[in-house]
């Protein structure tokens, strides 16, 4: 009796790993700050920040102009260092990294889409996506990635022929060629109108539901907040509330 009890948790151990890959912790931050000193002047633009994100989810950090959002999200990129505290990213401390380490690790792990798609001006959709290849190995085929976007029929076009969604879908794109663990998005809709807006942020939604991609989009439209599994508010530097939404809204339905 005793041994088919004991048989009966470890199936269920089992069963609980495989039906929630999706729980895997990806990231971790533990009490991170980052400030700015001027002389006597000491300014925290994020203080004693802790939180967790799960592999595969959708996260908004949301937050009024100046809360902190884009420091969160540039030290999450190893695009900026912490002054204290540590990240953890695959259980691997990224304050601990010296120059070389984080750049392997922005080059493996880490896709970014900004509010204003920074394209290089003189290379066509194809070949901007293209660039993914010099940075690292296993890139997916440029083609394909446009073509995942719905952009198949303006990879020869430049920046300056494409609309700003068009564009925004380019950088999309590039970022996801990488097949980075991280995508990254600093208010990736704010140059573009709502309908346009809307393909966007359902394009990044199935980023994360279909492809099992962690997204983290920073943004000061509340509204956002509906197509979320994780909101973070931010605030002045610190982490106002971290809530989870067990049934996040389709972009498709998000309006503002
Ligand atoms: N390099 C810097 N030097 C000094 N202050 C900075 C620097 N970068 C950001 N800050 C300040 O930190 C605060 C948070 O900035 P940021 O993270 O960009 O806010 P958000 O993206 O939410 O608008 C702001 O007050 C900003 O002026
Ligand atoms: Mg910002």
């Amino acid at each position: 009796m005793f041994k088919k009890k004991k048989k009966e948790e470890k199936d269920l151990e089992i069963i609980d790993i495989e039906n929630e890959p999706d729980k895997k912790v990806l990231i971790e931050f533990k009490d991170v700050c980052k400030k700015y000193e001027q002389g006597d002047n000491v300014f925290y633009a994020l203080k004693d920040a802790s939180l967790t994100i799960n592999e595969g989810e959708m996260v908004v950090i949301l937050g009024p102009s100046g809360a902190g959002k884009s420091t969160l999200l540039n030290l999450l990129g190893g695009m900026d260092s912490a002054s204290s505290g540590h990240i953890l990213f695959d259980g691997k401390d990224l304050t601990t990294f010296n120059d070389n380490q984080l750049t392997e690790y922005r080059a493996k792990n880490v896709g970014v889409v900004f509010q204003f798609y920074n394209l290089i001006p003189t290379l066509t959709a194809y070949e901007n996506v293209a660039l993914m290849r010099d940075i690292k190995d296993g890139t997916s085929d440029p083609k394909e990635a446009l073509a995942a976007v719905g952009l198949s029929e303006h990879m020869h076009q430049f920046p300056s022929q494409m609309s700003g969604g068009e564009q925004q879908r380019t950088s999309i794109a590039r970022a996801v060629a990488k097949n980075p663990k991280l995508l990254l998005c600093d208010e990736p809709t704010g140059a573009l109108d709502t309908d346009t807006g809307k393909e966007v942020l359902k394009l990044l939604q199935d980023m994360s539901r279909e492809k099992k991609r962690t997204v983290v989009m920073v943004t000061h439209n509340s509204f956002f907040a509906d197509i979320a599994d994780t909101v973070i508010r931010v605030k002045n530097g610190g982490i106002k509330s971290i809530v989870h939404n067990d049934d996040p809204k389709d972009a498709s339905e998000v309006n503002w």
